[in-house]
């Protein structure tokens, strides 16, 4: 065996033993860092090294400092944010792929790299019951996606005016309008400001007491508008009355961002929920998110792949393009990895079965844990309709980010505090596929004991 073969074959069974190891204690450790372990992170603080190392000793070295000072967002106790774990086949596929190190421009680059994400794709599309004709651009995550999509708004509509915003820019373009529920993720409205849009110009809708745009106060939207819409409240989870937005929309583009949402197209349970949203223009879903792949994994869907294309295409003689449009020609990053491939992955392994119960599985752990602080005196503030629960303490003030931060330091479980409607309140998202009915209970247990502690105080 070639040294640098050797190599290789040490650092990735020494990383593989490591991985399983920190996978294997997950359940007993803090699901926060440690004071003990940020500490230690100054060991990292040293010169570079002048010579040539061993590499196993390297992943040593990252091993020992760097895993005890992790966030187990891998832990079936990890609430916070509305991002899972890593389902088993998507981390040995993102392993595997590394090890390929395909750069996915286009089919000379990576054939499996590019035949992968258009399988997954195809699945996803298939899966969530979108038109098959869209496109599906794999990115970091749906931040990216909503721009690439927006980036495909922008040019369609501007065309309809006779406008090339990719040759003519946006100085003197004519003016689209926005129209947005007031409850639009943070990141949609990144995207817009990074597409040039002032956050000035949106015509903000009001929402209902779930979050959810007020189809009925939309202005009326014309050809010119692009309408943001929602698929799971980052929140309370509940979603937008699509059909009603589309059938309001009058040549308006509808823009979803679904980002951890549009997986309840995946179950029959949740489905109905969403009913409508397959009328819209593009959409937006997370990999990283309920689906359970590593980050960076968002995927831009869009039933105008050209608008996408004419956005996003670069034209360079060293990258001829096939029949398809090729990957770089459809996103924003020109290298980039094989995201489809986690994708797919998790895909292939979970089926349709496995996906649809994981959907419902994560929704009635979130039922079980609303019902379980309701029994301990909190108010409920969310139609727990989806993996979301947001919760209250009547007449209590300035408690939630003191419970939050307590349970967190007490190493059991994480959840953040969050303002939900004027009220203060601590949030839950049961998005990880690890999450046991045994994580529920410890988590009902932590927070009670929490509000012990505190109260005595
Ligand atoms: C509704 C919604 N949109 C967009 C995002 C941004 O996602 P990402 O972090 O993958 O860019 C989030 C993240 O929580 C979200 O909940």
């Amino acid at each position: 065996m070639s040294d640098a073969l050797s190599q290789s074959r040490q650092s990735l069974s020494a990383a593989a033993d490591m991985a399983v190891a920190y996978l294997e204690t997950i359940g007993e450790r803090n699901v926060i860092a440690s004071e003990a372990a940020r500490a230690a992170l100054g060991g990292f603080d040293m010169d570079m090294p002048h010579d040539l190392g061993d590499p196993t000793e390297t992943l040593e070295l990252l091993n020992r400092l760097g895993s005890p000072a992790t966030t187990a967002t891998a832990s079936g106790r990890f609430f916070g944010l509305v991002v899972g774990g890593t389902l088993p086949a998507a981390l040995g596929a993102r392993v595997l792929a590394t090890a390929w190190d395909q750069v996915v421009f286009n089919d000379a680059t990576s054939p499996v790299g590019v035949k992968l994400e258009q399988v997954a794709a195809k699945w996803v599309l298939d899966v969530l019951g979108l038109p098959r004709q869209c496109s599906v651009g794999f990115v970091t995550g749906a931040t990216m996606a909503n721009f690439t999509c927006l980036a495909g708004a922008r040019h369609a509509l501007l065309e309809r005016q006779g406008w090339d915003v990719q040759k003519q820019g946006l100085w003197g373009a004519p003016r689209l309008r926005i129209i947005a529920g007031e409850q639009s993720h943070v990141t949609v409205l990144k995207a817009l400001t990074m597409l040039g849009f002032g956050t000035n110009v949106i015509e903000w809708v009001p929402c209902d007491d779930q979050g959810r745009l007020d189809a009925s106060k939309m202005p009326q939207p014309d050809e010119n508008t692009i309408i943001l819409a929602q698929s799971g409240n980052v929140n309370s989870g509940a979603s937008d009355s699509f059909a009603q937005i589309v059938a309001q929309a009058n040549s308006a583009w509808v823009h979803v961002d679904g980002a951890f949402g549009l997986w309840a197209a995946a179950s029959n349970s949740t489905r109905d929920q969403l009913a409508g949203f397959e009328g819209a223009d593009s959409w937006v879903v997370d990999g990283h998110k309920w689906l359970n792949t590593p980050y960076e994994c968002g995927l831009a869907i869009c039933k105008h792949p050209t608008a996408v294309h004419a956005a996003m295409a670069t034209q360079a003689p060293y990258l001829k393009v096939g029949g398809e449009a090729a990957p770089k020609d459809m996103v924003p990053e020109f290298s980039r990895s094989a995201r489809g491939v986690e994708v797919w992955a998790a895909l292939n392994s979970l089926g349709r079965e496995g996906l649809a119960d994981l959907i419902d599985r994560t929704c009635h752990h979130a039922r079980t844990l609303a019902d379980g602080l309701r029994e301990q005196g909190f108010d409920i503030l969310n139609e727990v309709v989806l993996n979301q629960v947001v919760a209250a303490l009547p007449d209590a003030e300035g408690w939630s980010a003191k419970l939050a931060a307590h349970v967190q330091n007490s190493g059991d479980a994480w959840f953040g505090p969050t303002n939900w409607q004027g009220r203060e309140a601590i949030r839950f998202s049961v998005s990880s596929w690890a999450t046991s009915e045994n994580d529920i209970r410890q988590t009902l247990n932590a927070v009670s004991d929490a509000r012990l502690r505190l109260d005595r105080a």
